[in-house]
Parts: structure tokens; C-alpha cells; sequence
């Protein structure tokens, strides 16, 4: 079975961990303090280790990148691009910056023709990286059970066997998948997460998903 080690220690990468260890995997989850997740672990259960971040991307087969937008090309540099080299990045970030909303709209530190993923990419070219779970709330990330039925997860990157293998995963995960093109695409893709958040900051509603309709 594939290992999965997932680079972040806060809401999406234990959340993703726990889905991850429901459906079976061997998961290790990577910190800068490692120790902060024993009380994770320890509840996890025994396909659970911890680690450092470079101690995750060396555990799995595939990656998940769930760190803070703002840090993610720092963690890459820290765990030394070449880790990611041939294995299939599960790109959960977004460019968010450190700034409050303005009515609702967060505001991102790309510019609208450039992305997290493609800087990311270009850090680490032998990584395949492939955009995944940014444009939803981490609450309904594993097996989300809305009234409108199956929501979509929009993923790009430039590795078709990566991103059969993310949709894999996004199938068990209990997602369809819109697959966008290259990692380009993830300039469409990120900013989603800003218009996902503005019913949450304007009117408290943080339970939906997009949906592609034909
Ligand atoms: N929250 C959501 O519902 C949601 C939904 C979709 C996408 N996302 C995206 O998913 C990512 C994770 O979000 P989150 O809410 O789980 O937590 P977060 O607070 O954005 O990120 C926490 C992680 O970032 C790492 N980090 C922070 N500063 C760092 C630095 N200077 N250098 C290296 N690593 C650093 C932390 O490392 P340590 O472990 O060492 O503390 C921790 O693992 C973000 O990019 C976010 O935009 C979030």
C-alpha cells in the first residue's frame, strides 16, 4: 500500500492524516517540533509516526504538502528539493497573505498570471506536484456528506500518472475530480480558496463545496 507522508502539522494536515489512516495507509506526519504531535499520534493509532518534514517526504510514496502558504518554499528548501524527486506532491496550499480580508475577500501574495504551485514547481522540478484540496474548508475534506451530493476537487499539474494517482485517492476520499491541464492552471485554481471563504467571513457559512455542473 502506498505511504503517505504529510508535510504540515496544523487543521489540513491532520485532517488529511486521519483520512488517510481510515482508509488504510501507513501515514507519517512531518513538523518543524515533532514532539508537538505525539498527542496526535498517540491517538492515531499504530499506522501513525511523526517526523520532520524532510523525515515525512522521505516516508511516502506520496506527499501532501499542508503547510502555510507564506512558508511553503521555505519547507521545500528545508527538506532539499531532490526528496521530492519522482514522487507524486499532493499540493494542498494557498497563497494567502498575511493580511486581514477585505469585506469577506482574503488577499493573495501571487499575482493573478503566477501561483504557489508553479514557484513550487520550479524549486522542485523532479517532484510531481499535483494541486489538491485547496478550494475547500479541511472540515469536509475526507468523505464530505452534502445535500448536493458529490462536490468537485479541481486538480492540475503536469504529471498525468501523478494525477491518476491523486484521483485515485480523491475517488476514496468520496470526491469527483475535474482534472484543469498543467500546473498553470493552479492560477485559476488557488484563488478559488478566496471565494470559498467569503460566505464563511461574511455570513458564518463554512459547510460547501464547488461543484461543476454540465
Ligand atoms: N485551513 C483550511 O481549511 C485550508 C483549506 C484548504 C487549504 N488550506 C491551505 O493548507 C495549508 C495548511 O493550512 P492549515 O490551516 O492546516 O495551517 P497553517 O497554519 O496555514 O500551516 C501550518 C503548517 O505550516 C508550517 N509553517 C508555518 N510557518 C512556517 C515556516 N516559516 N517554515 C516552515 N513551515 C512553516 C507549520 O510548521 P510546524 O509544524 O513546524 O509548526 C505547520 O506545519 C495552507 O497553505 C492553507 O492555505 C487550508
Amino acid at each position: 500500500m502506498t505511504k503517505i507522508g504529510v508535510l504540515g502539522s496544523g487543521a489540513v494536515g491532520k485532517v488529511l492524516a486521519d483520512g488517510f489512516l481510515k482508509h488504510g495507509y501507513d501515514v507519517m506526519v512531518g513538523s518543524r517540533e515533532p514532539g508537538k504531535l505525539a498527542g496526535w499520534q498517540a491517538a492515531a493509532g499504530g499506522r501513525a509516526s511523526i517526523g520532520t518534514f524532510a523525515d515525512a517526504a522521505r516516508f511516502g510514496d506520496v506527499v501532501v504538502l499542508a503547510v502555510k502558504g507564506a512558508a511553503a518554499e521555505e519547507a521545500v528548501r528545508l527538506i532539499g528539493p531532490d526528496t521530492l524527486s519522482g514522487k507524486t506532491v499532493m499540493d494542498a496550499t494557498n497563497p494567502i497573505a498575511d493580511a486581514p480580508p477585505v469585506n469577506g475577500v482574503l488577499r493573495l501574495f501571487t499575482a493573478h498570471d503566477e501561483s504557489l504551485m508553479e514557484r513550487l514547481q520550479r524549486l522542485a522540478p523532479a517532484g510531481r506536484f499535483v494541486k489538491a484540496f485547496s478550494s475547500v474548508g479541511n472540515a469536509l475534506m475526507v468523505n464530505p456528506q452534502l445535500a448536493g451530493g458529490p462536490p468537485t476537487m479541481f486538480i492540475c499539474g503536469n504529471d498525468a500518472a501523478a494525477k491518476a494517482e491523486v484521483q485515485a485517492i480523491l475517488d476514496q476520499f468520496g470526491w469527483g475530480t475535474e482534472d484543469m491541464g498543467g500546473v498553470e492552471a493552479a492560477r485559476a485554481i488557488e484563488p478559488l480558496c478566496v471565494l470559498w471563504c467569503i460566505p464563511g467571513f461574511r455570513q458564518n457559512r463554512w459547510r460547501h463545496a464547488f461543484k461543476l455542473l454540465e
